[in-house]
């Protein structure tokens, strides 16, 4: 059996990397794509690397592609994670994770607002601004502080220190930061959770399984107010620490796993996603984002270092994915002890 994978590289050189130096910042390294196909290969499997161009759909052909394990988060808009599955569904080949629908709803962080909130599940207050000309109307809608966000970039793009804004003044001049620096997306702004932040890994389909919670913990000022800005997450090492599990009470745990949950199966999200929650002052916790295409680098991935502390191997986070996907096909699972035994 040939698995193909379809990933783009961080050290693409592309005319919109240069003009914009966060365009890459989603994309994994050569280390996660070496890494991933050392795994299959240990397993019998021949690999194939696809990345994620429009050549891709002849070498699906050429190549006699049995299985894609699919990264690749895409190029332009809110629909480019939504591409490579698109591809492979039109050549009905099968691949590992969420569909493009999905992917789609839960890159634009609009839409998955509106389906958390027809869903009851708790997520920060907010509201969108489409375009400069209505910054005007952005004055004192939400008690202060707010936070701005492009409303469908990932690894925290348009994410800065500065981003917290404490009145409108500060406010306005975040938003035009992002409307220069992202042009054509709206800006969402929400309402700022101080308080701390909880991310959780997701594997399954049908009875998906949480696998961990994993709490992200200011390094350097330890109770400190702090958040997952772009500045952070690229200098996680000094700047963060992990804590997996999490100390916290019993009943914020069981939640916030019931709001993981219930967002995986509302969104219809297959084989893995991490999602993120901030908790405010008063234990209660808001479900910020849903990541059905969580990075998967062996070293600094949320989601491979949330599986170290709980001592599941990279291999066996990886074969768990792999075998979640094979399942839904009817595909024979690789025999390997998986993480189902953890949690519920
Ligand atoms: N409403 C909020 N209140 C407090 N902090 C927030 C809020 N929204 C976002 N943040 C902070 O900004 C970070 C990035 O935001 P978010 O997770 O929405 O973006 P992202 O770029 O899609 O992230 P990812 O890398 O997980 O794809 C969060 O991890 C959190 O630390
Ligand atoms: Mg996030």
């Amino acid at each position: 059996m040939k698995i193909g994978l379809t990933y783009n590289l961080k050290d693409e050189v592309s005319p919109l990397s240069i003009m914009n130096n966060e365009f890459n910042e989603e994309f994994d390294s050569r280390k996660t794509i070496d890494a991933l196909s050392l795994i299959f290969e240990k397993y019998g499997f021949k690999t194939a690397m696809l990345g994620a161009r429009l050549d891709m759909a002849d070498r699906l052909k050429k190549e006699k592609i049995d299985f894609v394990f699919n990264i690749a988060e895409g190029y332009y808009g809110r629909n480019r994670e939504s591409f490579v599955p698109s591809v492979l569904e039109a050549f009905n080949i099968p691949y590992s994770g969420s569909d493009p629908l999905t992917l789609g709803m839960t890159l634009d962080k609009i839409v998955t607002k509106k389906l958390l909130h027809a869903a009851k599940i708790p997520t920060p207050a907010y509201y969108v601004v489409r375009k400069i000309e209505d910054i005007k109307d952005a004055e004192d809608r939400l008690e202060y502080p707010v936070i701005t966000k492009p409303a469908w970039e990932g690894s925290s793009k348009g994410v800065y220190n500065s981003s917290k804004a404490l009145d409108k003044h500060g406010l306005k001049k975040n938003i035009k930061i992002l409307f220069k620096k992202y042009p054509n997306q709206p800006v969402l702004v929400e309402e700022y959770i101080k308080g701390r932040e909880i991310t959780v890994g997701v594997i399954g389909n049908e009875f998906p399984k949480v696998m961990a919670l994993m709490e992200i913990v200011n390094k350097k000022h330890p109770g400190e107010d702090f958040f997952y800005s772009l500045e952070v997450k690229r200098d996680w090492e000094n700047l963060v620490d992990y804590e997996s599990p999490p100390r916290i009470h019993n009943v914020l745990e069981t939640q916030i796993r019931r709001f993981a949950l219930m967002a995986y199966r509302e969104f219809g999200c297959r084989d893995v996603s991490r999602i993120d929650f901030r908790i405010s002052e008063y234990n209660d916790p808001y479900l910020l984002e849903i990541n059905p295409l969580p990075g998967l680098s062996p070293e600094y991935g949320d989601l491979a270092i949330m599986a170290r502390k709980n001592k599941i191997a990279y291999e066996e986070l990886v074969i768990s994915i792999l075998n979640s996907a094979f399942s839904r096909y009817g595909i024979r699972e690789v025999k390997k002890k998986s993480v189902e035994a953890m949690g519920s």
